[in-house]
This record gives structure tokens, C-alpha cells and sequence, in this order.
């Protein structure tokens, strides 16, 4: 694009001090309220933003919590190894914001809103009724990043919603859940939201057809795509029925998988065996299936 022909926002570089996701970076999130129990089986709640998936293409996803390694729910996570990330609705942040204050140890900050704890399905903590969407999780890994921070990434034992959501399209699921998106703080004291409610869609196509002249260095060559292993009739079928954009990945992903393991080739049978390991089920690869599949 000709950088000439319209007028561009001057820039300015501000100050990066701790806090900096607060001070000026606007860093939309979800918001939830953790609940936990403490080792004298005592029930926490606390607020929390810092929440990301850790890791997707996998059988077993996992989460990722962070925070203050002194806050209750930090610590509860620490001693007994569960905990439940619910999300309330727009409509409740009030409630949740009561979760966010800093209660004495061994106080159940739910006891201070209108939310109901109803029992979870795999693990100890409470879950909480109004909140349409809930995760059950329990501690895969406990790291301390510093005097004051920590990270959790959490099993994802279970999913559990309110009943006929799952079940309707993401354009009707968003503005029924209305789930407070988390634009930040000022001064810690106050805290911003917008909600899921109006929301847009774009559909994502394949990309054009575009020249990309190849690169003539020796990094290139080091660096190009050779087929490393021999591929059965089998295999190279099941690879046919991979959706088109996920092909390449994925038998990148078989190759590497089946390299570490010593063998030589890629069969049918060991393509099946890795295929059911990662939970690369039909369902999953219909979900990636787009025109190109279908036209090919
Ligand atoms: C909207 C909101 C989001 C928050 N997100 C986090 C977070 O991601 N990490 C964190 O350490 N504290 C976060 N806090 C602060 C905690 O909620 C607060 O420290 C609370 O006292 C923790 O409760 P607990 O000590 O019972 O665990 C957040 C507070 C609010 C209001």
C-alpha cells in the first residue's frame, strides 16, 4: 500500500514500567471467577483475567492461569491441585468485582454476592450456577516465575455449560452467554468491560493466488522441504482426507513424531496409531474442512 497517499497516525513511544498491560496497552480478556478450596477444604473465589489456552491441537487441552503467588486461589491451586474457572454474564460484574477485593484468608467471597455454588462434576471446588460457561480443571505444572508471580496450566477435566448452549451457533451462543470481555484498569482501583453481545463476523477464505519469488540463499536450500521418510499407499490416502490446509502441518507433525520414534516410514497402521494419540478423530478434521476440500 502507497504510504504516501493517505495520512498516517503519527506515533509516540511511551514508557514500559511494571503494569505496563494496564498503564496504556489495552489488552481485551476474558474474565472469570477462579473458585477453590483451601488444604482445610474452605471455598475461595477470586477474580482473574490472566487465562489463555496453552495448548490446542491436542487430546488433552490445557489451560494457563496467571498471577499473584500470594493470592488465596494461587495458593489453594498450589495445596490441593483443583480448581474451576467459572465465567459470569455482563450482567453479574458486579458480583464478580466483590470476588476481586482482598478478603481475609479462609472468608468465601461468594458468600458476598448473589451467586450460587453448586457442586462441580470431577473436582472438589464449587462451581457457580449463574455462570453460563464453567471449566473443572486440575494442576498439571506449578511454576514460580518470581518472588510474586506464578503460572498454572491446568488439565481440563471438563467442560460443563448451560444447557441448549452448546448446542446453538457461535453468531447466537456469543450474544446469549453476553460474557464481560476484561478491557483493563486504571490505578487498580478501575476496571473497565465491554460484553460479547454485539459482535461481527468475517468468514476467513482461502488466501489468493499469489507470486512469491523463491529465495536463492544457502539458509533456502538448508531449510526446503524435502520428503525425509517414505510414505505407503495407505498413509498417503489418509493423508489425501486431511483437509487441504492442514496437510502440509500434519504430515510435517506424522514425520517428525515417527522420526523421534526410529522408524523409517510412514504406514497406514502407524499413521492410524498417531492419529488416535493426538485425537486427530474425523470430527476434529471436518471442523478444518473448507471450499477447497469440497471442489477438489
Ligand atoms: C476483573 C479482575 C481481574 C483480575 N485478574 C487477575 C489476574 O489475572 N491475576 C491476579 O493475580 N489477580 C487478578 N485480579 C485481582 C484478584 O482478583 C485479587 O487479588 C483477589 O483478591 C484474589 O482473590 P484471592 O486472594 O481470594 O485469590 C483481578 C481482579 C479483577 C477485579
Amino acid at each position: 500500500m502507497d504510504a504516501q497517499a493517505k495520512t498516517l497516525p503519527e506515533k509516540e513511544e511511551v514508557r514500559i514500567r511494571p503494569f505496563w498491560y494496564s498503564d496504556y496497552w489495552i489488552f481485551p480478556k476474558l474474565i472469570t471467577i477462579v473458585t477453590t478450596l483451601d488444604k482445610h477444604g474452605r471455598v475461595n473465589a477470586g477474580a482473574f483475567s490472566h487465562i489463555m489456552q496453552y495448548d490446542v491441537m491436542h487430546k488433552k487441552p490445557r489451560i494457563l492461569l496467571g498471577g499473584r503467588n500470594t493470592a488465596h486461589t494461587f495458593i489453594n491451586m498450589r495445596d490441593t491441585g483443583e480448581f474451576v474457572i467459572n465465567c459470569p454474564k455482563y450482567d453479574t460484574l458486579e458480583d464478580m468485582m466483590e470476588t476481586g477485593r482482598f478478603y481475609p484468608d479462609g472468608a468465601n467471597e461468594l458468600d458476598y454476592t448473589g451467586y450460587t455454588m453448586i457442586p462441580s462434576r470431577k473436582v472438589k471446588p464449587p462451581s457457580i450456577a449463574e455462570c453460563p460457561q464453567i471449566m473443572e480443571c486440575t494442576v498439571d505444572k506449578f511454576y514460580e516465575l518470581d518472588r510474586t508471580q506464578a503460572h498454572v496450566i491446568g488439565n481440563i477435566e471438563a467442560i460443563v455449560m448451560d444447557k441448549g448452549l452448546a448446542a446453538l451457533p457461535r453468531a447466537e451462543r456469543l450474544p446469549a452467554m453476553n460474557l464481560p470481555v476484561g478491557l483493563g484498569d486504571e490505578k487498580r482501583k478501575d476496571y473497565f468491560h465491554t460484553s460479547t453481545r454485539d459482535v461481527v463476523m468475517h468468514v476467513l477464505g482461502d488466501p489468493p493466488d499469489v507470486y512469491v519469488p523463491p529465495v536463492e540463499t544457502e539458509e533456502a536450500e538448508e531449510t526446503a522441504e524435502v520428503d525425509a521418510m517414505e510414505w505407503d499407499a495407505q498413509a498417503l490416502e489418509m493423508l489425501d482426507g486431511v483437509p487441504k490446509a492442514l496437510q502440509k502441518m500434519v504430515r510435517g507433525q506424522v514425520e517428525g513424531a515417527l522420526l523421534d520414534r526410529g522408524e523409517k516410514a510412514v504406514t497406514g497402521a502407524l499413521f492410524k496409531g498417531l492419529a488416535r494419540e493426538f485425537g486427530l478423530s474425523e470430527e476434529l478434521l471436518d471442523r478444518y474442512r473448507t471450499d477447497a476440500d469440497t471442489t477438489a
